[in-house]
C-alpha cells in the first residue's frame, strides 16, 4: 500500500506530481490562504507525511493529532514554526530546503540594503505624491553603499552570498558568528580585493558596520538579539537590515531607535507578527523599506523549493536517502504498514 502524505497548501503541480506518484496524497487546494487549523489537525489524522509550510504550527498539538506521522517535509530553509524537539522525541523526521534559496534570498537583501540606503521607496512615494518640484543639491540624499563597511550577523550560506555580491560594491566585510568560519573567510578572501574579518563581540561589529544585515535563525538564543542596547551601538548614518525571522528584532525597540534615527534607515522582509496591516506603526516612518516575507520568492526558486520539499518527503517515506534532513531519527518501515 502507499504511503499517505497530506499537503498544506497547493504548489507547483511538479511537486505534487512527485508526491503523488508515491504517496495518496490530499492537499488543502488554496494557494493563497492557510489550510484552516482544524482542517489540518483532521486531515493528518492518518497520514505518514505532511509537506508543510512556514504558516503552517507543527507543535505537540498537530503530533498528537497524527499518530502515523512519519515525516514533515517544510518547504522553507528555516523552521522556527516547527517544534523540533517534540519532533525528534516522536521520532519523526524533519526536512527543509536549504541551498535551493541561497541566492535568491541573498538578492533580495541587496534590495533591502540599496532601497534603504538610497531612499528608493521614499522618492517614489514622493513623486506619486507630486511632491518632486525641483532639483537641489540636498535633495533625498541618502548612504553611499560602496565602500560602506557590511556587517553581516549570522554568516551562513546566505549571509556567504550576501558577501561575495559585496566584493563587487567595494565593501570591506565584517561578520559575527558563533565561531570564525575559515571556509567563508577562505572563499570571500579569495575574489580579488575582498576583505573580510571575524568579529567575536557583536557590539563590535555594530559599531563599526555602516550596513548591518541580519541573517541569524530564529531560536531562544537569538530571539530579542536586536533591541533599544544594540541600535544605540549603530553608527547615526546605518542602515539595518533583517531578512531572518522578525522576532530576532525587538520591533517597538527597533522603531523607537528609528525614531531618533539611529540606525539611520532600515529594510525589513519579516516582522515580529506577520502578515502585517496597513496600519503598522513601520508604516509611518519615511525611513523605512518593507517587504513581506519574500526573501526566496521567485519563481524559479519557489518552484525549485516545493520539489526539494516533495522529494524529501517521498525519500522519507520510501527508504530512499532523504536530501535534507534536519533532525536524526530512525522512519520506520515503508509506507502505511510500518508505521508505530
Ligand atoms: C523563508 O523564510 C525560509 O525560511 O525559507
Amino acid at each position: 500500500m502507499k504511503p499517505r502524505a497530506y499537503i498544506t497548501r497547493r504548489l507547483p503541480q511538479a511537486a505534487i506530481d512527485i508526491v503523488s506518484a508515491a504517496c495518496e496524497t490530499t492537499l488543502w487546494d488554496d494557494e493563497a490562504n492557510p489550510v484552516p487549523r482544524e482542517t489540518l489537525l483532521r486531515a493528518v489524522a492518518d497520514v505518514d507525511g505532511i509537506l508543510t509550510l512556514l504558516t503552517d504550527r507543527v507543535d505537540t498539538e498537530l503530533l498528537a493529532a497524527a499518530p502515523r506521522l512519519k515525516v514533515v517535509a517544510n518547504m522553507a530553509v528555516g523552521y522556527d514554526n516547527v517544534d523540533l524537539p517534540a519532533l525528534t522525541a516522536r521520532g519523526v523526521l524533519l526536512t527543509n530546503t536549504p541551498d535551493v534559496l541561497t541566492e535568491t534570498t541573498a538578492d533580495l537583501v541587496w534590495a533591502l540594503i540599496l532601497a534603504a540606503s538610497r531612499r528608493v521607496v521614499e522618492g517614489h512615494r514622493l513623486i506619486a505624491a507630486g511632491g518632486w518640484t525641483t532639483w537641489s543639491p540636498m535633495f533625498m540624499v541618502g548612504q553611499d553603499v560602496h565602500g560602506a563597511t557590511l556587517g553581516i550577523v549570522g554568516a551562513g550560506r546566505i549571509g556567504s552570498a550576501v558577501a561575495r555580491r559585496a566584493v563587487g560594491f567595494g565593501m570591506p566585510i565584517l561578520y559575527h558568528n558563533r565561531r570564525p568560519s575559515p571556509s567563508l573567510e577562505a572563499q570571500i578572501g579569495a575574489i580579488p580585493g575582498a576583505a573580510i574579518r571575524y568579529a567575536p563581540a557583536l557590539d563590535d561589529l555594530l559599531s563599526a558596520a555602516d550596513v548591518v544585515v541580519v541573517l541569524v535563525p530564529l531560536t531562544p538564543e537569538t530571539r530579542g538579539m536586536f533591541g533599544a542596547r544594540e541600535f544605540a551601538l549603530m553608527k547615526p548614518t546605518s542602515v539595518f537590515v533583517n531578512a531572518s525571522r522578525g522576532p530576532v528584532v525587538c520591533e517597538a525597540e527597533l522603531i523607537e531607535a528609528l525614531k531618533r534615527g539611529r540606525p539611520w534607515a532600515a529594510g525589513l522582509d519579516v516582522f515580529e507578527h506577520e502578515p502585517i496591516g496597513a496600519d503598522h506603526p513601520l508604516l509611518a516612518l519615511p525611513n523605512v523599506v518593507l517587504t513581506p516575507h519574500i526573501g526566496s520568492a521567485t519563481v524559479a526558486t519557489r518552484t525549485r523549493m516545493a520539489v526539494v520539499a516533495a522529494t524529501n518527503l517521498v525519500a522519507a517515506l520510501t527508504g530512499q536517502p532523504v536530501p535534507n534532513p534536519v533532525n536524526r531519527v530512525e522512519v520506520k518501515g515503508e509506507g502505511r504498514d510500518g508505521g508505530t
